[in-house]
């Protein structure tokens, strides 16, 4: 292919590469899932990144829409179908059985960060390529508290990222006691409907009733409020575990909306789904009006797997999402700067020697930042005020001849000449 023909070849639609720019938001992100990972005992768990499509085929049901209508599936050679992940929790499902995790002692907390994709729209908010960070708990029975830690997991995460009028939504979906009575009386107030509803509903009242409530059409969202409430249908032990887990939810002084309507996109879920939303408005008057995180129960994946243990909970966020709205909230990043000192060399002598005396303060542990390639004075003292250091070492001609080496503290301007011999003892006081 001759080299005019890429030229004009961009990422593929809805897929982003993350600049040199927006690091710093995503450092932010990852310090603070790390932390409330290692506070809450989450171990980190990475999967890969293309499974078997029968993984999600039959784990997020084959009417949902990922499976529908929004999977990257790869053909092999051979015949055999895989997909880019749409999702952590089916792999990690899989990989907790194939690796036999339940031997590490139960219930297991996992985490996992990384990019999931998914053949959708591209719209705000809405992208082909993505990222979630999830917080899963695995074995330990159907316990509520489990469902409570899961969120406060959630919540404490959004909180610290300075996330403002945070909203949970949470509901009971039941189980398969109590839920097929609930859809038998959902189809029998829908069909006369059927009309008036949208294809795609048209469709769910067929395959998938339950999604009827999750429609975002306007024609079809009006008759959502006469329709059954699943919360008045719930067999005993759902509605036991629900209110657990708002007893939870009270104790902690979490405040929630319970959102009879919340049925969530994937077929994995029983009993406990939620979703965290934000009233977030930006300067320009942008809403935020897309979920930040989701999640829910998923005792019945667990089974399907053949998990030893038929007990799953977690819930995951979307990073894009998250920065989007903290850019619109204008969150201050505030992330720990890494002390460290500027290298400026002046002549031809002195940029000989530049590299090897650099190398001997790294191997001491002194982080140095330098811009070698640039012979200017002005042009390296603007580098090292971008960078943001502390101290400059200005090493020029005559500081080479004499082995020593000039110390400025770029706060006050004060400097110092020091014997190069000492340079790594005087750097380390300085930089304590
Ligand atoms: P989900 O609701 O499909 O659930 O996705 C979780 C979060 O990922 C959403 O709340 C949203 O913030 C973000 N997200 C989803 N799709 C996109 C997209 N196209 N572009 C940008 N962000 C997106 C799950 O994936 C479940 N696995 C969550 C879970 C974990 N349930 C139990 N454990």
């Amino acid at each position: 292919m001759s080299k005019s023909k890429l030229q004009n070849l961009h990422s593929p639609k809805g897929m982003h590469d993350i600049l040199p720019q927006d690091q710093p938001w995503w450092d932010k992100i990852r310090q603070e899932i790390d932390y409330i990972a290692d506070y809450y005992n989450f171990h980190r768990i990475d999967t890969v990144l293309m499974e078997r499509a029968e993984i999600f085929e039959k784990s997020l049901g084959e009417t949902s829409d990922i499976v529908e209508k929004e999977m990257f599936v790869l053909k092999s050679t051979s015949g055999d179908r895989f997909v880019l992940r749409p999702e952590g929790t089916a792999g990690i499902v899989r990989a907790y059985v194939q690796h036999g995790l339940s031997h590490l002692g139960q219930p297991l907390k996992l985490f996992y960060l990384g990019p999931m994709f998914r053949k959708e729209q591209p719209q705000a908010g809405r992208f082909r390529q993505f990222h979630q960070a999830g917080f899963e708990i695995m074995g330990g029975d159907s316990d509520a508290v489990y469902d409570a830690q899961v969120i406060l997991a959630i919540f404490r995460l959004l909180e610290n990222l300075k996330i403002k009028d945070i909203s949970l939504h949470i509901n009971s979906i039941g189980c398969r006691i109590c839920r097929p009575n609930y859809r038998k009386k959902l189809i029998a107030y829908y069909r006369p409907l059927a009309a008036k509803l949208c294809r795609d509903c048209r469709n769910r009242l067929k395959q998938n009733p339950l999604r009827l409530l999750d429609c975002k059409n306007e024609d079809c969202q009006k008759f959502k409020s006469e329709a059954p409430i699943i919360l008045d249908n719930l067999c005993v032990s759902c509605s036991r575990h629900l209110k657990h887990v708002l007893e939870f939810l009270e104790e902690l002084d979490l405040s929630y909306v319970l959102d009879n309507q919340l049925v969530r996109g994937l077929d994995y879920y029983n009993k406990t789904v939620f979703e965290f939303f934000t009233n977030t408005v930006s300067e320009d008057g942008r809403k935020f009006d897309f979920a930040l995180a989701s999640g829910g129960r998923y005792d019945y994946l667990m089974e399907l797997f053949g998990a030893r243990t038929n007990a799953g909970v977690g819930g995951a966020v979307g990073l894009e999402r998250l920065i989007e709205v903290m850019k619109a909230a204008k969150v201050n990043l505030s992330l720990r700067k890494k002390p460290g000192v500027f290298f400026i060399h002046i002549g031809e002598l002195a940029k000989k020697r530049s590299l090897k005396l650099i190398e001997s303060l790294r191997d001491e542990g002194v982080p140095v930042k330098e811009s070698l390639g640039k012979d200017s004075l002005g042009a390296q003292l603007r580098s090292a005020n971008k960078e943001g250091s502390d101290y400059t070492l200005i090493f020029g001609q005559k500081e080479a001849f004499e082995e020593s080496i000039i110390i400025r503290d770029l706060k006050n301007g004060v400097q110092e000449t020091v014997p190069l011999r000492k340079l790594v003892s005087e750097v380390k006081k300085r930089l304590k």
